[in-house]
């Protein structure tokens, strides 16, 4: 077909019209509009749309033409003055409609006379000029070449309708050749050693295309956050810690931190606790014996909690609740440092990671998420540094107006919650926790009396919510989430 078509063009310039072409040569119509159309897309042809309406038949409208129309063969069925009932007649017709339209007209070209229940033929001669009228219609089927009125009469008495045909004028595209030359997309290594790229064709590059999509790992949402808190952290100079250990022992998690072995936090509801291995094999003596002394007063200038401490109770695994016994073990570290260089160094830590907690899950909680924690260990720290690093920390997040309220944590004196201003909520809400590490903790760790801790912590997907509008975080983290939100997420940039 297109070497038919690209022939036609080039012997008398274009094809008036494409569908009587495709009849002419016998085409499928289909077939060859997708090849005009190909044609088209490579600049070969250039199509003018067009069309024409055709009058076309409808079933009543070929059987007028075959045997008469209805009021001509109702006519024919009666001699000149014969009276026969409409019982009789409607054998001879469709239905009942169809013998009154026959009756109707009939008696409008005054051929018959009509009663309730019979007929009679008036007329002696009668001609079927509408059968006659269809006929003619035959010939030329184009509406506009036929009276108005007639057209209107017999497209009301549903015998013929009238058909828009959609069809194209075919003429020489921009590229137009008399044969089409197979364009290659690509150019190979083959092409380049023998040289035969110089008389191949290539497709125009179309960079307006979409690429392929590439199926890609992505970084999630979540993480993207914590890269950024991480580099934020890294430039105010922390260092991160080592957070690999889920599995704590509630030493690390509850007894080190200074929170009494009867305290609610725990609890089975609200800890979970491992059944195998239910319990952790070392702990460091040591330090056992400095916490066990915090917890039950008379040391550290402190009256403790004047309870019997458990060694067994401290030893129970459980995953941890928070990432402070991480905290706690760097400054563990940073005391042994201490008394063997005899010096102190001053040091800022941070980190970022997983946490659990048994919760019942819902809108805003889940039983694991992530914590971002910070300290700074030196000499004479006080409440206007925490409030510096923590009103430091939170401007690079791009929440500024903090305010504070009061709080408890069994391991920090003063502690205070932090609030900040929520743009969309539109109020306040609590973004962190902090404070001072109590000398019950940092003196059974063997730290300088004059050394303190100041620390803070929040949960890294409280922020990524409000980032990514989510009210639902199980739509940030955990099996419901939504693959396309990961895929379709930009990379995430802080203010
Ligand atoms: N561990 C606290 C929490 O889980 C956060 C915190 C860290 C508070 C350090 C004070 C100091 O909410």
């Amino acid at each position: 077909m297109e070497d038919i078509v690209l022939r036609e063009l080039n012997e008398k310039g274009e094809i008036p019209n494409s569908l009587e072409f495709a009849e002419q040569h016998k085409f499928d119509v289909k077939a060859f509009d997708g090849v005009l159309k190909s044609l088209l897309v490579t600049d070969y042809v250039a199509l003018q749309n067009l069309d024409v309406s055709e009058i076309e038949l409808t079933e009543d409208g070929k059987k007028a033409v075959d045997q008469g129309a209805p009021e001509y063969r109702l006519v024919s069925l009666l001699k000149v003055g014969e009276e026969k009932s409409k019982d009789e007649l409607v054998k001879e017709f469709k239905d009942d409609k169809e013998l009154t339209l026959a009756t109707n007209k009939a008696m409008q070209c005054k051929w018959i006379k009509s009663s309730k229940t019979s007929i009679t033929r008036t007329a002696e001669e009668v001609k079927d000029e509408t059968a006659k009228a269809l006929h003619s219609l035959l010939e030329s089927k184009d509406p506009n070449k036929h009276d108005k009125a007639l057209i209107q009469d017999l497209k009301k008495r549903k015998m013929i309708q009238i058909k828009q045909i959609k069809y194209y004028k075919v003429s020489k595209g921009n590229s137009y050749k008399t044969k089409r030359v197979v364009e290659v997309a690509d150019l190979t290594a083959e092409m380049l050693s023998k040289g035969t790229w110089k008389d191949t064709a290539f497709k125009k590059l179309n960079t307006n295309a979409m690429g392929k999509e590439i199926a890609t790992g992505n970084f999630h949402p979540l993480w993207q956050m914590r890269d950024e808190f991480r580099s934020i952290l890294l430039e105010l100079g922390f260092e991160e810690m080592k957070t690999d250990s889920f599995v704590e022992s509630a030493f690390w998690d509850f007894d080190v931190l200074f929170t009494a072995q009867q305290h609610p936090a725990r609890e089975m509801q609200d800890t979970f606790y491992l059944s195998e291995p239910a319990t952790c094999k070392t702990l460091p003596a040591d330090l056992c014996e400095q916490v066990k002394k915090a917890h039950e007063g008379g040391s550290f200038g402190s009256i403790g909690y004047r309870y019997k401490w458990k060694e067994e109770e401290a030893r129970k695994n459980i995953m941890r609740t928070h990432t402070t016994p991480c905290s706690a073990r760097v400054l563990l570290l940073l005391a042994e440092e201490t008394k063997k260089t005899g010096k102190f160094k001053p040091k800022k830590y941070f980190s970022i990671d997983r946490v659990f907690r048994n919760e019942a899950t819902d809108a805003t909680h889940l039983f694991e998420f992530h914590q971002v924690e910070g300290l700074i260990a030196d000499f004479n720290l006080t409440l206007r540094e925490l409030m510096g690093i923590i009103g430091e920390f939170f401007k690079r997040l791009g929440i500024t107006n903090l305010k504070y309220k009061p709080t408890y944590n069994p391991y920090t004196e003063p502690s205070m919650e932090v609030y900040g201003y929520h743009p969309t909520l539109k109020k306040m809400v609590e973004v962190g926790n902090s404070g001072i590490f109590r000398p019950e903790m940092l003196l059974a760790l063997g730290l300088p009396e004059d050394v303190s801790v100041i620390a803070w912590g929040l949960s890294l997907e409280r922020p990524a919510m409000i980032h990514y509008k989510l009210d639902n975080i199980r739509n940030l983290l955990g099996h419901q989430v939504p693959l396309k939100f990961l895929k379709n997420n930009p990379i995430f940039c802080l203010p």
